[in-house]
């Protein structure tokens, strides 16, 4: 069996026009446009990468966009006045803090004095207890599980009893995707460092979601035959193929050998990455719509 190509970069792009539409029509009928703040301290660079896609994904949706990029030197004293600053500002709905920080600011500490209602990522407290508790309605989601989540549902439809592993147990993935799963009622398994013969594990799983961050671990004879493989895995390797010095982008599964199990993969660059991106717009656009008393959109039903 060869897989199907999940094609994420297409899916997010749909996503992306449907939501630019809605944020019109939100203008429109409102005169509020959806306001988003993303927040880089340093210079990480993969986050500055993460970070121009989402001011570039902002601006194609016509949103008001706001880059604040701060020094590394940067003290938390005056991370946390900015994040005052734009939680005060009725104009931004969704702010977004890029991680890692840099060691000396207390990463919690900034993350929780985002509101909650403008915390597009998902990771304030309020929120991932909002989503561990059932009420994953009143929550923003974290925007890579939710895209994994469009995803999946959009191979398997319905995921009712389905059989889950998430591989990574971080808080910006692997707990939130297994809440996500559990709370669509599949039988959900988090795998990570010190599990016990993981190949086993997974290769019971319907649905594998991988979030570890080492290349190409996960390999086809791990794979349930049929099963659907999404990889969160964004590693740069050496690529002397490509002549020397070149590097490229693999994910955490081995794709070649899983797409010969699997029934359907998203590829690395082009899977979930781009989802993760739509879906940050999708959240703002939610904190907006609520900010303003509108009811939330679904944006699964919204890409039909
Ligand atoms: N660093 C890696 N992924 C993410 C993410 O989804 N949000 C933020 N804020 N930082 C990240």
């Amino acid at each position: 069996m060869s897989a199907m190509r999940i094609d994420g970069k297409a899916i997010a792009a749909e996503l992306r026009e449907k939501i630019a539409l809605e944020g019109k029509k939100l203008i429109d009928e409102t005169g509020v446009t959806p306001g988003i703040a993303v927040v880089i301290v340093g210079e990480d660079p993969a986050s500055k990468v993460y970070v121009a896609s989402k001011g570039k994904a902002a601006l194609e949706c016509n949103f008001h966009s706001v880059e604040h990029a701060l020094p590394a030197t940067t003290s938390e004293e005056e991370l946390l006045s900015l994040v005052q600053s734009l939680n005060e500002d009725a104009s931004i709905h969704g702010i977004l803090v890029q991680l890692p920080l840099p060691d000396h600011i207390d990463e919690g500490k900034v993350l929780e004095l985002i509101l909650p209602e403008k915390d597009v990522d998902g990771f304030h407290p309020i929120n991932v207890g909002l989503l561990t508790t059932g009420a994953r309605d009143k929550a923003l989601v974290p925007c890579t599980p939710s895209g994994c989540l469009i995803m999946a549902r959009r191979c398997l439809g319905d995921l009712n009893g389905k059989s889950a592993v998430v591989i990574g147990r971080s808080n910006i993935v692997g707990k939130p995707m297994a809440a996500l799963l559990l709370s669509e009622n599949c039988t959900v398994t988090i795998a990570h460092s010190r599990t016990k013969n993981l190949p086993d594990v997974v290769r019971g799983a319907d649905i594998v979601v991988a979030a570890v961050g080492r290349p190409q671990m996960v390999k086809g004879d791990w794979i349930k035959e049929g099963a659907v493989v999404l990889d969160v895995g964004m590693n740069r390797i050496a690529a002397p193929e490509r002549g020397e010095g070149k590097t490229r982008l693999v994910g955490d599964v081995d794709y070649d050998s899983a797409a010969e199990k699997a029934s359907h993969i998203t590829p690395v660059p082009g899977g979930v990455g781009p989802m993760t991106i739509a879906l940050l717009m999708a959240n703002t656009l939610t904190a907006a719509r609520r900010a303003a008393g509108l009811e939330d959109l679904d944006y699964a039903a919204l890409l039909g």
